[in-house]
């Protein structure tokens, strides 16, 4: 008999297809808000579940999960809407989606920081309210992101990956994290400890920290000064890294030059505070989303189900 697996959220064809050939797949297809009374109700039976970073299991959620779910997979990377604490002690395994999405995530930082340095949503909004004056030669000047200094912060895969693509864009690339990587990891960037130092050496910073309470408002005012006049902050880990007051503020006192932003705090609300500003371009949590990304993500939460249901031990193991 083929163990039952609930799936909260539309997947990618070739993912359903693959789920519902090899196990007997519930696809709930929730959309908008997370239903968890809903989702908890249709595990009964199951052995797997396959969720999304948009819904949340806290402790309470998991205390009532049905004790035959052996594993739960998230699609991402990024397991902050999981209580690991919660499912450890309830014997559940947990899978997730690493490095078949680091590549897509690091383009669309080097989309945000090529946008926010360009101004092209400002520039997109001119042209959609056909409010074009004309070419001038000072018309809707940008910075140059030749020659500057690109900050990592967090230098996990996605970082190691953006490190690369911005060496192509004649950038130089420093980065700070717990501790320092192999030098065949750096791949060119030069790690600086002090993280002072790292933060008065970044014209971009670009912030890849997962979520959780370790990282809570990273980004807060005192670190905001630190940073040069003029810099431009990249966000496409988690929302709740920076204190977006503080960063609105610094944006709309010139003290920043721009910001990109991909993830907030409460998702899909994005903070009132940036929506006013013409200095920051917001993008609705796409790191990666692209059709290639997206279906690789969900093979490897079926490969760890699979892993797991068979004994084994997979890679992509979160707890
Ligand atoms: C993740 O995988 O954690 C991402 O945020 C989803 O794109």
């Amino acid at each position: 008999m083929k163990p039952g697996l609930t799936i909260s959220r539309v997947l990618p064809a070739p993912v359903e297809a693959r789920a519902a050939e090899g196990f007997a797949a519930r696809f709930l297809a929730q959309d908008g808000a997370f239903d968890a009374a809903a989702f908890l109700a249709a595990l009964d039976g199951a052995a797997a579940a396959l969720i999304t970073p948009a819904d949340r299991l806290d402790a309470a959620a998991i205390a009532r999960i049905p004790a035959t779910l052996r594993v739960l997979a998230t699609f991402s990377v990024g397991t902050d809407h999981i209580d690991l604490d919660a499912a450890k002690s309830r014997g559940l395994a947990v899978v997730n989606t690493p490095d078949v999405l680091s590549f897509a995530t690091a383009e669309l930082a080097l989309t945000l920081m090529l946008a926010a340095a360009r101004r092209a949503g400002e520039g997109e909004r001119i042209v959609r309210a056909r409010a074009w004056p004309g070419w001038t030669p000072t018309y809707l000047l940008g910075t140059s992101l030749q020659g500057k200094t690109l900050g990592i912060l967090g230098m996990g895969r996605i970082g190691q990956a953006l490190a690369r693509m911005a060496q192509g864009l004649s950038m130089r690339v420093v980065y700070h994290n717990r501790r320092r990587l192999p030098p065949e990891q750096e791949g060119g960037a030069a790690f600086i400890a002090d993280e002072a130092d790292f933060l008065s050496a970044a014209d971009v910073l670009s912030i890849h920290l997962p979520g959780g309470a370790a990282t809570l408002h990273w980004l807060n005012a005192a670190r905001i000064a630190r940073l040069k006049p003029g810099a431009i902050v990249v966000n496409t880990g988690r929302g709740t890294t920076i204190d977006d007051e503080a960063l609105a503020a610094a944006l709309a006192s010139g003290h920043l030059g721009a910001a990109g932003l991909d993830v907030f705090p409460a998702e899909p609300a994005v903070p009132e505070v940036y929506l006013g500003l013409e200095n920051v371009v917001l993008l609705p949590h796409l790191g990666s989303a692209t059709r290639e990304t997206r279906t690789a993500m969900g093979m490897l939460a079926l490969d760890g189900i699979e892993e797991v249901l068979a004994g084994r031990s997979p890679a992509n193991l979160v707890a």
